[in-house]
């Protein structure tokens, strides 16, 4: 996929800056460790990919952007995996931060990361003080509460839950924060692509409970079966396998067609097909 480049620069700059001058050394490799070399960063490619839509007339601003969202979403799995959340002991094919370095350094990681995705959005206020404040407006309600991935998080310990209210702060937000922050960071309205994120968010959970169902630790990079053993609500347990795998589809097709029309929509168009293609085979080995 196009900006891996960019979004490993922007990102490595972030982690440097956190490791420079007097950072103690502990923190500051926990901190590379659940950064680098990173996942799929699917969030910040569609956050680029949307920038360049709209014309990518500030590239610095679209950098803040995917930058902040891949870090949230890293302190984000270092706070999921600890004991007291997931308790899991690998994440991305290697030790958890918490497995790695403590639990209090992974607590430490996970704030810090936050921390550091507000202040590479601050950063851009110089550049352009009001796109900075939308940037950040916009992370903070995909974050926090009542919409966010806290709320998210918090969901799973309530005793009725809605899945879709479920998904869609956990892990929804975050991806209609990433297409939204895109066209902030050029300077369009960000309204006409929440569809967009709101969409590509929901084929990722479904997805990723597909996943979680079907596949094993070795090719996954992290345990799997986890929505089973904590029994949450999840796509697998609500629709079956094969229902989920329709709706997953369903919502890949729409996705699309709700690209709104500009300049890049092409590009853009392609970007998500890709993004479709990563989630969809994932689906076949086991229900072929
Ligand atoms: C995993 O997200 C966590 C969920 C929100 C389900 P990703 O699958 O995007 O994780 P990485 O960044 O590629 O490891
Ligand atoms: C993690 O969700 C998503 C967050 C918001 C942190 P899960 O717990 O379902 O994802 P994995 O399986 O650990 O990646
Ligand atoms: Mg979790
Ligand atoms: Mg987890």
């Amino acid at each position: 996929m196009p900006y891996t480049a960019r979004i490993d620069a922007a990102v490595r700059h972030a982690v440097k800056l956190a490791q420079s001058g007097p950072a103690p050394g502990k923190l500051a490799a926990a901190i590379e460790h659940a950064v680098l070399p990173g996942g799929a960063r699917i969030r910040p490619q569609i956050s680029l990919s949307v920038a360049r839509a709209c014309g990518d007339d500030k590239p610095g601003l679209a950098d803040a952007a995917a930058t902040a969202i891949e870090l949230i979403h890293c302190g984000s799995l270092v706070h999921d995996d600890l004991p007291c959340f997931d308790d899991a002991d690998i994440r991305r094919g290697k030790p958890s931060v918490h497995k790695a370095y403590g639990e209090h350094m992974a607590v430490l990681t996970g704030d810090t990361l936050i921390i550091m995705a507000f202040e590479a959005l601050a950063r851009q206020a110089q550049i352009d003080c009001q796109r900075a404040a939308g940037l950040t407006l916009e992370l903070a309600r995909s974050t926090g509460m009542p919409y966010g991935i806290c709320a998210g998080q918090a969901w799973e310990s309530e005793e009725e839950v809605d899945l879709s209210a479920y998904h869609q702060a956990k892990t929804g937000a975050l991806f209609v924060a990433a297409s939204r922050m895109g066209a902030i960071a050029a300077g369009a309205d960000p309204e006409p692509w929440t569809e967009l994120g709101a969409r590509i968010g929901e084929a990722f959970q479904v997805a990723d409970d597909l996943r979680d169902a079907l596949y094993d630790e070795e090719t996954l990079g992290k345990p799997v079966g986890q929505d089973e053993i904590h029994n949450r609500p999840n796509a697998v347990s609500a629709y079956g396998v094969q229902g989920a795998i329709r709706h997953l589809k369903d919502i890949l097709g729409g996705a699309i067609a709700s690209i709104p029309a500009c300049e890049g929509e092409a590009e853009l168009a392609e970007v998500v097909r890709r993004t479709a293609e990563r989630l969809t085979p994932i689906t076949t080995p086991q229900t072929a």
